[in-house]
């Protein structure tokens, strides 16, 4: 698959790395597409990469990963041009200078991307874990858990078996106003471990009983 990946940072790096490792071909979308760190990124996926203008990515890619920063988010989106029928992978978390949350309960920054790339299927994902942790996300023998919603059953298909191509364990929750419940889930990770224990090495995992075990008497 052609995968667009726009911002060539922590996230977008790590993810371009894993899916190149998994055979995808990667195509970064950067606002430098020739800048050190930008040349660095693409040489660490092993020949399976290149580096343009995000339009041109937007353009040649089946999928559209999304992952900038907020304060950006707009304008990037708008720059692509027409992105309808692509799928848009939302990595993104609304976040202020202070990393304080700044959409949430009756709306949310992956709905507000749908608004803006008028009949893209946007699925939110990505956002609830670090990119430590999508470099790496097995825990002793177990993944962790990438929660996930939006798009139509095509689009989630197709995100589903990119999750697991790096090596993560999806669960899908819903609709894109989901996003109004991942987006703070993330505050979860982002304030108390990223920012208080100083480590991106937490993951989430979803634990399910079975029947047999439910049974306590
Ligand atoms: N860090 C995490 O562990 C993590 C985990 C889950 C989700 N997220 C979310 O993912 C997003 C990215 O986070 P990150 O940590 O990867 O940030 P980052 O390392 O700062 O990377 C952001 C990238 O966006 C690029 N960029 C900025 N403006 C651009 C533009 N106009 N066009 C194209 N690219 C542009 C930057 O390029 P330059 O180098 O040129 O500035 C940079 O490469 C954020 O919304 C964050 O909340 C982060």
């Amino acid at each position: 698959m052609r995968i667009a990946i726009i911002g060539a940072g922590n996230v977008g790096g790590t993810l371009g790395r894993r899916w190149a490792q998994a055979g995808h071909d990667i195509l970064f979308g950067a606002r430098d597409p020739g800048s050190t760190k930008t040349r660095e990124i693409v040489a660490s996926c092993g020949g399976q990469a290149r580096a343009t203008s995000p339009a041109e990515a937007a353009a040649r890619a089946d999928v559209v990963v999304l992952a900038v920063g907020w304060h950006v988010v707009q304008p990037v989106v708008e720059s692509m041009g027409d992105l309808a029928g692509k799928i848009i992978i939302d990595c993104t978390n609304p976040l202020d200078e202070n990393l304080q949350l700044i959409h949430g309960h009756h709306s949310s920054g992956g709905e507000m991307i749908a608004d803006i790339a008028v009949g893209a299927r946007v699925v939110k994902a990505f956002n609830t874990v670090t990119w430590e942790v999508m470099a790496n996300p097995d825990f002793g023998d177990e993944p962790a858990t990438m929660f996930y919603c939006g798009g139509d059953s095509a689009s989630a298909e197709v995100v589903e078996s990119l999750i697991r191509d790096i090596g993560m364990e999806p669960c899908n929750v819903g609709g894109l106003e989901m996003c109004r419940y991942l987006e703070p889930l993330a505050m979860i990770w982002i304030l108390e471990f990223r920012i208080r224990r100083q480590s991106g090495d937490y993951g989430f995992r979803l634990l399910k009983r079975t029947s047999a075990e439910a049974k306590t008497e």
